[in-house]
């Protein structure tokens, strides 16, 4: 009968109390229910709880409170709950707690605080609860908890104190818990604590460090928790403080992990192969270019030689990278910091950033070089092979200066000293955290000059389309409106790697500064996608772009071939090939034909465009003829 009261009594408190929007409880009204068990009194509007609500010597063993305003407990209010054993205030307004109001609660074993406003506890907070066994004190405004405060809770298994503002851990703080099994200090603003602070605590076994300031400390610490068995942090170069634990989190950053500098097979092995195609790629269109012997449009030539040297670089960056992690596979944990501050890394940074913005440059003067021959073909005048090499000159200067700022002990102080080595392929990307020192640079870096490199090169092409297509239609033959096409695709293509290369940086890292959260696998895949594959992406596409796919191109090998293989008499005594063979593959943007008939002008901006274009006598007589070679 009795449980059949109690029980009916509490679904009644339920459904009346929970939500009904009570703003106060009248004094004694619960005095007469001398037998209940549970009472619920969640999500009102209760900001004060008079001293009287229970019934004397009554039997409640669960109180929650949840979701109220309640600002202040009376000194007496819980006077009468003495077999009272969970006990929820959680998400209330709380500035303090005072031991003497608690201390009747002398068989609490569960005591919820979450979400309320203290911010100090000290030894006057808590009682002494001899059956406590979780306390929970997150979402709350601690920034101190003064050493002793949990001297009289010996049974303390949980303590959760994240998201508080705890700046730091003094000796004595965790004094008394020497049976406690769990403790969170997630999210608080801790920058270092004493070395003594987890001696009394030999029974920890989970101890979540996630979000906080330090990136090290003492590796004494954690020496006396010789039960822990999961630790978590935010990087897993901090699992080097804990050795002896077993789980240690996070296992890697998605590049690289504790064993291995690159952590997957897949990141392994492309990180070979995008090296050899950027290599091989460009070191190709060098040597191409310089046995090819003079050309007729040399300062294109020199972009193109002074673009493949760009992306040579991203080749080696990557084959250094695969390299170190080469020599630190499996034990990678232990050399991490070194590596990440050594001279290599920094080498390794220099050259990323060196090969990036220099790629980005010359792109962009190739770009204009396409667009100003394009959109005003009779008033354009190639520039000098001097006034090119100097403008490359510049842009190189510009880029090695950007790229070395970083270094210098002038940017010391900006940029800490781990600009470069941040991760383990000593990218400067700032993903994980967007502000850390240097950000700004960072954005620089990845966004401004990328982002206005990405509108120019867009708006430049789209013109170009725009234009051939204007003067083409004054043809109206198929032949014309395909080779349009082709035109229009080449663009495309070009416009595409270079939005595949940069565009995934640049979102990424405005997601990063606004604060978005995303997951870790998120953050993981990220990181590696971005380092590995899109990043050198443009280093190894740009060859095959500008030169190996050019018809030319093609030829030149065949015809190189041929020569040799036929006579090994050199190029240019055959007859039969003259023209083709020191026009050489390289004069897609040759001088401009001056006083040719606009016709030809139209078939020349065609050939132009495609890379592809052939020697001035054979567009003479087509006009609206395609161009031989496409
Ligand atoms: C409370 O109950 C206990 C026994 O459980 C009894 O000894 C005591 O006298 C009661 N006190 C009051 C005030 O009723
Ligand atoms: C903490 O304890 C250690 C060892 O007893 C001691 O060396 C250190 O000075 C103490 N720190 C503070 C702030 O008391
Ligand atoms: C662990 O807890 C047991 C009681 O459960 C206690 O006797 C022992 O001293 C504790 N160990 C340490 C290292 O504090």
């Amino acid at each position: 009968m009795e449980t059949f009261l109690v029980h009916f009594i509490f679904i009644f408190l339920c459904s009346v109390l929970q939500q009904c929007e009570s703003r106060w409880i009248e004094r004694g009204t619960f005095r007469s229910f001398t037998t209940l068990r549970k009472l619920h009194i969640d999500n009102n509007f209760i900001k004060i709880l008079p001293d009287d609500v229970f019934a004397v010597n009554n039997s409640l063993e669960i109180l929650t409170l949840r979701y109220n305003e309640i600002s202040e407990l009376h000194p007496q209010v819980f006077q009468q709950l003495g077999k009272l054993l969970e006990l929820d205030l959680s998400n209330n307004e709380l500035s303090s707690i005072d031991a003497a109001t608690l201390q009747t609660l002398s068989r609490l074993t569960y005591l919820n605080l979450r979400g309320n406003k203290i911010s100090l506890l000290g030894e006057n907070n808590i009682p002494q609860f001899p059956f406590l066994s979780t306390l929970n004190l997150e979402n709350n405004l601690l920034e101190y908890i003064v050493p002793g405060t949990f001297a009289l809770t010996p049974q303390l298994q949980n303590l959760y104190l994240s998201r508080n503002k705890l700046r730091y851990l003094t000796n004595g703080t965790f004094d008394g818990l020497s049976r406690l099994l769990a403790l969170t200090l997630v999210g608080n603003q801790i920058g270092g604590m004493d070395s003594n602070v987890f001696i009394g605590t030999g029974n920890l076994t989970s101890l979540d460090f996630r979000g906080n300031r330090f990136n090290k400390f003492d590796k004494k610490v954690l020496r006396s928790l010789q039960n822990l068995k999961h630790i978590y942090f935010d990087s897993f170069e901090m699992c080097i403080f804990a050795p002896h634990v077993r789980v240690c989190e996070p296992k890697s950053d998605g590049i690289s992990s504790q064993e291995h500098l690159l952590d997957n097979l897949v990141l392994r092995t492309s990180v070979w192969i995008m090296a050899s195609v950027g290599c091989v790629g460009n070191v190709m269109v060098l040597l191409g270019r310089f046995i090819g012997g003079p050309t007729n449009n040399v300062v294109h030539s020199l972009y193109i030689k002074n673009l493949a040297l760009s992306d040579l670089l991203m080749g080696i960056y990557l084959f250094a990278i695969a390299s170190v992690d080469y020599r630190y596979r499996g034990e990678y944990l232990q050399h991490q910091w070194r590596w990440r501050h050594s001279t290599l890394c920094n080498i390794c940074g220099f050259l990323n950033t060196l090969s990036c913005e220099s790629s980005v440059l010359i792109l962009s003067l190739v770009t204009w070089d396409r667009f100003v021959s394009v959109t005003q073909p009779l008033a354009r005048k190639q520039p000098s092979p001097r006034a090119a090499s100097f403008t490359l000159i510049f842009l190189w200067t510009l880029a090695a200066i950007v790229a070395t700022i970083p270094l210098t002990s002038v940017g010391e102080e900006y940029f800490g000293n781990d600009f470069y080595g941040s991760n383990g392929v000593c990218l400067p990307l700032y993903i994980h955290n967007p502000f850390a020192k240097g950000w700004l640079y960072s954005i620089l870096l990845f966004i401004c000059v990328n982002a206005l490199a990405l509108l120019f090169i867009c708006y430049a092409y789209s013109r170009m389309i725009r234009e051939i297509h204007k003067s083409t239609k004054a043809c109206r033959s198929t032949q014309q409106s395909q080779d349009r096409d082709k035109v229009a695709q080449r663009f495309g293509i070009i416009v595409l790697t270079d939005c595949l290369c940069w565009v995934p940086v640049i979102i990424i890292k405005v997601a990063a500064l606004s604060g978005m959260q995303p997951s870790e696998t998120y953050h993981r895949f990220v990181y590696a996608t971005l380092a590995i594959y899109v990043m050198p992406i443009n280093s190894a596409l740009n060859p095959i772009l500008y030169t190996l796919t050019t018809t030319l191109f093609k030829k030149q090998i065949k015809r190189f071939f041929d020569s040799c293989l036929r006579s090994r008499r050199p190029c240019h005594s055959d007859g039969l090939h003259n023209s083709g063979c020191d026009s050489g593959y390289s004069h897609s943007l040759s001088l401009f034909p001056k006083r040719e008939s606009a016709r030809k002008i139209l078939t020349y901006r065609v050939s132009l465009i495609q890379g592809t274009q052939t020697s001035l006598t054979t567009t003479k007589n087509s006009s609206c003829k395609r161009p031989t070679a496409v």
